[in-house]
C-alpha cells in the first residue's frame, strides 16, 4: 500500500479526484440542472466540498500512523489546499450571487449575521496555513514556528463548524452538523490521546 502511495501518478490522482466535485458543479450550472435555487445550491455545495476536505485534512494524520502509512504524509498539503480552494470559491460564489460583488453589503451582513461572521473567521485563520504551505515557508519561519503556526487548522476545524451549526440551527436541522461534529471530535481526539507521539523528537 506505502509502495503505491509513492507512485508518481498517486498525488495527480488524488487531486483530481478533489477536482471532480468542482467539474461536476461547473457541468451541473452549465446544464441548468442545480436545482429550483441554483446560486445557494452552487454556495453550499462549495461549502459542504470545503467542510469535507477540511475533514479529510485532520483524517490523514491518525491513519498514516495507525496504519503505519508513511507516504500518506505527502498528500496533506495538496488536500489541505484544495479544502482553501473549495473554500475560496464558496466565499466568491456567496459574494457574487448573495451579494452581488457590493462591499459595503458584505460587510453589513458579516456583522448581521454571526454565521458569516464565524464563516468569515474560519477563512482567515486558513489564510496564512495556505499562504505557508509550501517548502520555502518552513525554512522560512523555522520548523518549530511553522508547526506552532499550523495548529490554527485545529481551531479552524472547530469555527468551521460553528459556522456550519448556526447556519444550520437556522433551519432547525442538526442531523448533518451532528455527524460532522462527531467525526472532527473522533479525529482531535485521536490527536489529544497520541499527543506524546506525535510531538517532534527533539
Ligand atoms: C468568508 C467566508 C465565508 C462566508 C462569507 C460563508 C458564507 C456562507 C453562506 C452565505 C452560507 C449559507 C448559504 C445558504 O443560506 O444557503 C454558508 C453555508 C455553509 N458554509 Fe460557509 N462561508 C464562509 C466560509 C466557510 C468555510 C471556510 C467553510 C468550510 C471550511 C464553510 C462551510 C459552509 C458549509 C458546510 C455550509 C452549509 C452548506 C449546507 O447547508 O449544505 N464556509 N456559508
Amino acid at each position: 500500500m506505502n509502495k503505491a502511495l509513492l507512485h508518481p501518478l498517486a498525488k495527480p490522482l488524488l487531486v483530481g479526484l478533489c477536482l471532480l466535485p468542482l467539474a461536476w458543479l461547473v457541468w451541473q450550472a452549465a446544464a441548468d440542472q442545480l436545482g429550483a435555487n441554483p446560486q445557494e445550491a452552487l454556495i453550499r455545495e462549495l461549502g459542504n466540498w470545503a467542510l469535507r476536505l477540511m475533514c479529510a485534512v485532520l483524517a490523514v494524520t491518525p491513519l498514516r500512523v495507525q496504519f503505519k502509512l508513511p507516504a500518506m504524509a505527502r498528500f496533506r498539503r495538496s488536500v489541505g489546499l484544495l479544502a482553501f480552494l473549495y473554500a475560496v470559491l464558496h466565499l466568491l460564489a456567496y459574494a457574487v450571487f448573495d451579494m452581488g460583488l457590493d462591499g459595503a453589503e458584505m460587510v453589513r451582513d458579516i456583522i448581521k449575521r454571526p454565521f458569516i461572521l464565524v464563516g468569515t473567521l474560519t477563512l482567515l485563520l486558513l489564510l496564512p496555513l495556505a499562504a505557508t504551505s509550501f517548502n520555502r515557508s518552513i525554512r522560512w519561519l523555522g520548523v518549530a514556528r511553522w508547526q506552532l503556526l499550523h495548529r490554527l487548522v485545529y481551531v479552524a476545524a472547530l469555527t468551521m463548524l460553528l459556522h456550519f451549526f448556526w447556519m444550520r440551527a437556522g433551519k432547525n436541522n442538526f442531523a448533518e452538523v451532528a455527524v460532522y461534529a462527531a467525526v472532527v471530535a473522533v479525529l482531535l481526539g485521536w490527536r489529544l490521546l497520541h499527543r506524546r507521539r506525535l510531538a517532534p523528537k527533539r
